[in-house]
């Protein structure tokens, strides 16, 4: 019997690497193929330790480029994609929203493309995962939940873009009965996040004695989930998920960006022997982002109930596990800040 073969694209990112290594160890009967165009937020150095086996693939190709993406998919026939590849960051939206509309949108499109002209004339036993986002819904003012009927109320160009992209991948199923599926979580926290984002560029600064940029007041709220729930919550949406169906995916754990900073202060401060308050001293109020999203909060009933999910860390324990992670892996940070990984590229793949 042929393998599966399942392409998951961003796979050398922060989720995504995460969600390779789970499918990558968990199922040797599948071939794995990460397809990664290794942006600034790309990183092989993510996956060493899975990189050597027999089941694991990469391709570096844009999912921009239309005519590369029917190529591979016409060269390597993938039975079913889990679709991670993006411009995740929203400040770099704020600045750069076309990069946004290319990569989110066209090159969504793109895949949803090359998938449909490879299996329409029988889709059966295939599937198109999509992974998006809880910035589609908008921003919540007046407690209650994102659900998975909530109206989609997009606010900044980046989650303009996933919300683009998730309504395409529906209109693929209701338009050519392609089998779609469709998740969106909350933020993610852990290892191998790039440091622009809140945790890992705070846990940095604290590192380095610099500045902690908190944005207005700190007063917005996110709903933390720890990243490796998230690939289990993927395994469980994947293997198990009804086609055409959204699952929400978050950790019933919301956070003030303030409260959620001095955790992490009070942490690194017992973590680097330093005194107790020391790393609080370096926040510092700057000019609130554009159009700032004030709160998240992912209602994950659906998922717990009909998949059987549900987050396996507290926070206090995956908060702790990360610095930690991210301490032990100062040569990581070092490299990622300075550009030095694109090397570990070159060596890696140059020859082959
Ligand atoms: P990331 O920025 O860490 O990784 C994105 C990956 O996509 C990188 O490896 C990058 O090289 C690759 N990529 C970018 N443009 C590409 C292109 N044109 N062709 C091929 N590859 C390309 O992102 P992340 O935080 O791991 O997010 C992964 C997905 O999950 C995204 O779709 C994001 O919208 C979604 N998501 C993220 C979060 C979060 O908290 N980070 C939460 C919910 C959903
Ligand atoms: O909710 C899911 C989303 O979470 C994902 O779809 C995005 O890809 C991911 O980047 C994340 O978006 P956020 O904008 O919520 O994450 P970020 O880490 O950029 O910011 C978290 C909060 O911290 C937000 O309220 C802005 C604030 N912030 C962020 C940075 C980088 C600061 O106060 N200072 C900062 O320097």
């Amino acid at each position: 019997m042929t393998k599966k073969k399942i392409l998951i694209t961003g796979g050398a990112g922060f989720i995504g690497s995460h969600v390779v290594r789970l499918f990558v160890n968990k199922y040797p009967d599948y071939e794995i193929y990460n397809l990664d165009f290794l942006t600034y937020a790309g990183n092989l150095e993510n996956l060493t330790d899975i990189e050597s086996k027999p089941n694991y693939h990469f391709i570096k190709a844009d999912i921009v480029d239309a005519k590369s993406i029917f190529q591979l998919f016409d060269e390597y026939k993938f039975d079913s994609v889990i679709h991670l590849a993006a411009e995740s960051h929203v400040d770099r939206s704020i600045t750069n929203p076309t990069e946004f509309v290319m990569t989110n949108v066209v090159g969504t499109v793109n895949l949803l493309n090359a998938f449909k002209n490879l299996w329409k004339d029988n889709f059966d036993g295939h599937l198109f995962y999509h992974v998006s986002t809880d910035e589609v819904y908008g921003s919540l003012h007046d407690g209650g939940f994102f659900l998975e009927t909530t109206p989609y109320d997009p606010q900044s160009p980046y989650s303009a873009s996933k919300a683009s992209s998730d309504h395409f991948v529906r209109a693929y199923h209701n338009t050519y009965k392609m089998p779609v599926v469709i998740s969106n979580c909350s933020n993610n926290y852990g290892p191998n996040q790039f440091p622009e984002k809140l945790i890992p560029l705070f846990i940095n600064n604290i590192r380095n004695n610099k500045p902690l940029p908190v944005y207005g007041k700190g007063e917005n709220v996110r709903d933390w989930l720890f990243v490796v729930d998230h690939a289990r919550a993927i395994d469980d949406v994947f293997h198990k998920g009804k086609i055409s169906e959204t699952y929400n995916i978050g950790g019933f754990n919301e956070w003030k960006n303030l409260d959620l900073i001095k955790v992490i202060c009070k942490v690194m401060d017992k973590k680097l022997g330093r005194a107790n308050g020391e790393s609080e001293k370096l926040i510092t109020y700057v000019t609130d982002r554009a159009g700032h999203d004030l709160r998240y909060a992912i209602d994950a009933n659906k998922i717990m109930h009909e998949l059987g999910w549900k987050p396996s860390l507290q926070f206090e324990e995956g908060i702790e596990k990360t610095i930690d992670w991210y301490l032990a892996n100062q040569k990581w940070l070092d490299d990622v800040t300075s550009g030095d990984y694109a090397k570990y590229y070159d060596k890696m793949y140059s020859k082959r």
